[in-house]
């Protein structure tokens, strides 16, 4: 297996390089690509230096799978480029997601649907691949009806830029700004750019993506999605209506079954899931766990997930572990 990693000095890129060494994965050649700034740089893999490339180099060299994460214009640009090489891409941008001839997949959810003919794959947005794992075997059991989501995101979703800002601002220093307002003692109640309908392309990626993901859109989901300052993972406070009425031991215990999914629910002992503790982990953890007294059938419930491990690099690397086992590449 010839893997390319596309935006390898990346955020995302760099988490990506740690989840194949330490998932190892069974690949015989590591092709590090980043911005022609950065051709020749060097990053390491397993202990080894590795020499980063340009695209076209990449290109040449004919990749089983490349990983892109190098943002949405670049996919949109090369990834086409490397399909027709042979080369199966999954692609971290939202270039590809909403594209009726790509599959959008999480692998707990919707691996199946992939085949040998899928050469461009789409990787979903981070704050709702966490959410759809956990949705997934409720939905199956109990047939959701309507998600009132609105998150906590960490500012690494941001990528590099936005660190650099966030701890600009904690040591006084004055630096360029990733977002339009400070982010350090701060809430931004905005995450990307606005649309018509007063939505943010967040909110309404989480909306679209659920749905496509799930394969059903009479799901109806309403979402508020928010930047805080954190740096380990991104929070979701969800309040889910089911069709069908369920017992709430039963459904802690539907997820802690579920694979990928960690509930960590005891009150009593004020054990819940926090992004500290989600940092660096590749699951995603529930808690919080309870009805919602207010409404008939719905529940609320708190997500939490490393957003650059299961929300983008541990997803994509899942997604290709499928594509090897299942011998589809
Ligand atoms: N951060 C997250 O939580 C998250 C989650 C899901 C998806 N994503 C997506 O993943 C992508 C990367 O995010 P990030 O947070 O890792 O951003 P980042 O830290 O800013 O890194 C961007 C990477 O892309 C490379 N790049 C930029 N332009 C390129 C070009 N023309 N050709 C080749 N490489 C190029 C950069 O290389 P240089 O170092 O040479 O500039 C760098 O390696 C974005 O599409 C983002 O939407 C991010």
């Amino acid at each position: 297996m010839k893997i390319a990693v596309v935006g390898a000095t990346g955020l995302v890129g760099t988490v990506m390089l740690k989840v194949l060494e330490e998932r190892n994965f069974p690949l015989t050649e590591l092709i590090p690509v980043a911005s022609e700034k950065s051709v020749g740089k060097e990053i390491t893999f397993k202990g080894k230096k590795y020499a980063i490339v340009s695209m076209d180099t990449a290109i040449s060299m004919r990749p089983d799978i490349a990983l892109f994460s190098a943002g949405g214009s670049t996919s949109l640009e090369h990834a086409p480029r490397f399909a027709e090489a042979g080369t199966t891409v999954i692609d971290n941008s939202s270039a590809w997601r909403m594209d009726p001839s790509k599959k959008l997949v999480v692998p707990e959810v919707n691996a199946h649907e992939l085949s040998i003919d899928d050469k461009i794959i789409a990787n979903p947005n981070c704050s709702t691949i966490q959410m759809v794992v956990a949705l997934k075997p409720l939905h199956d059991k109990y047939k959701i009806k309507r998600v009132v989501v609105s998150t906590y995101q960490s500012v690494t979703g941001t990528g590099v830029k936005a660190v650099e800002q966030m701890m600009n601002e904690r040591k006084g220093i004055d630096g360029p700004m990733a977002y339009a307002y400070p982010i350090d003692l701060n809430v931004i109640p905005q995450i990307d750019v606005f649309v018509e309908n007063g939505y943010t392309k967040e909110e309404m990626k989480m909306i679209n993506e659920t749905r496509k993901i799930m394969s059903d859109d009479s799901i109806r989901l309403t979402a508020t999605t928010v930047r805080i300052p954190v740096m380990g993972g991104h929070s979701e406070s969800v309040n889910i209506e089911f069709e069908n009425d369920f017992d709430v031991a039963e459904v802690r215990e539907l997820l802690e079954k579920t694979e990928g999914i960690i509930v960590v629910d005891d009150i009593a002992n004020l054990k819940y899931p926090m992004p500290k503790d989600a940092h660096e982990k590749d699951e995603v953890f529930v808690g919080r766990i309870r009805r919602d007294e207010s409404m008939p059938n719905s529940l609320n419930m708190w997500i939490v997930a490393d957003n650059l491990r299961k929300g983008a690099a541990t997803n994509a690397v899942q997604i290709a572990e499928f594509l090897v086992k299942k011998g589809l590449v």
